[in-house]
């Protein structure tokens, strides 16, 4: 494993390991354990995209692993201004230990890590967000006691989020169900991509326009906003489109009973999901956020270690 690009790029055995070592970090952290695994070493963050979760994770992540994450706005940095993402590879691998990337196309971080011989984490493209996925397994793990065999139901646009989500479900050994609209279901190579992965695992895959198929028995219930970055002029248009698939109560009652609710963040109450699930006691949410910060250390671990 030289970079974390994609669920689908990795083996369920490393992913099993990310997440292990993920929950140890988390273990050792809390009893005030320090594990300097990157002393020395440098994270170059590439920013082309807003961020709390992803950024102050990151940050912090290489502060407790003893490296030093240096922050890089493309809005500072000549990428932003046309230098080709070959020298920019070419450049930082020349200084830096790993580099970690969030942007708008996901063909710039593979170029990127082709081009670099220096580990690339994906932190967010239009097309996937793999760290989160790590981060909501660890999730699930924690307050299921297993992935195995347990159904993730996933509702709302068609996006990175449910990418991910498919991905990491079939190689984690979970059944997985996305409800889209018509018009914004999930892009046509991931899902080929993921029903090979389903098929390998033996895991079921069900990708529906209806919600309550999706939601029906599920452990894990999902959802994103309906307003990806990059999707602001949409914002209108969206809203009324996706109204039919907001998480509330009523539709939350097809869940299993002791279900958990997920989302990635930021939320949009009265949106995507309604306050009394997103703030009731099914929630998970900032379980997950928190895990953002150990799923991303046992990666940086791994690559950069
Ligand atoms: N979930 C997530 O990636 O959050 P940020 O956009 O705040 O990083
Ligand atoms: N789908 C969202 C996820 C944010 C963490 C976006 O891409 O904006």
């Amino acid at each position: 494993m030289k970079d974390l690009i994609s669920l689908h790029d990795i083996t369920t055995e490393e992913l099993h390991n990310l997440l292990k070592l993920g929950l140890k970090l988390k273990d050792e952290q809390k009893k005030g354990i320090q594990h300097h695994l990157l002393k020395g070493k440098t994270l170059g963050m590439i920013f082309t995209k807003s961020s709390t979760r992803t950024r102050v994770s990151f940050e912090v992540g290489m502060t407790q692993l003893g490296g030093y994450p240096l922050f890089l706005s493309s809005n500072d940095i000549q990428l932003g201004r046309g230098e080709t993402i070959h020298d920019t590879a070419k450049v930082l691998e020349r200084y830096l230990d790993g580099i970690m990337i969030r942007t708008y196309a996901h063909s710039d971080v593979i170029e990127l890590a082709e081009e670099a011989d220096i580990p690339v984490i994906n932190a967010l493209t239009d097309l996937l967000h793999p760290c989160q996925v790590l981060a909501d397994l660890m999730t699930t793990y924690e307050h299921k006691g297993k992935l195995e065999g347990l159904k993730f139901a996933y509702i709302g646009d068609g996006n990175n989020m449910a990418h991910s989500i498919m991905y990491g479900c079939a190689k984690a050994g979970l059944d997985c169900a996305i409800a889209t609209p018509e018009g914004y279901k999930c892009d046509e190579e991931v899902v080929e991509n993921a029903k090979s992965d389903f098929k390998a695992s033996g895991r079921e895959l069900i990708l529906t326009t209806d919600p309550v198929e999706a939601i029906k028995n599920a452990d894990v219930v999902y959802t994103d906003t309906w307003v990806s970055m990059g999707q602001e002029a949409e914002k209108a248009e969206r809203q009324r489109i996706f109204m039919p698939y907001q998480v509330n109560k009523e539709i939350f009652k097809h869940a299993a009973d002791d279900a958990v609710f997920m989302h990635c963040l930021p939320a949009y109450r009265g949106y995507e999901v309604t306050e009394d699930v997103i703030d009731g006691p099914q929630s998970v949410i900032f379980d997950e956020a928190e895990n953002r910060l150990h799923a991303q250390k046992a990666v940086m671990a791994t690559l950069m270690g």
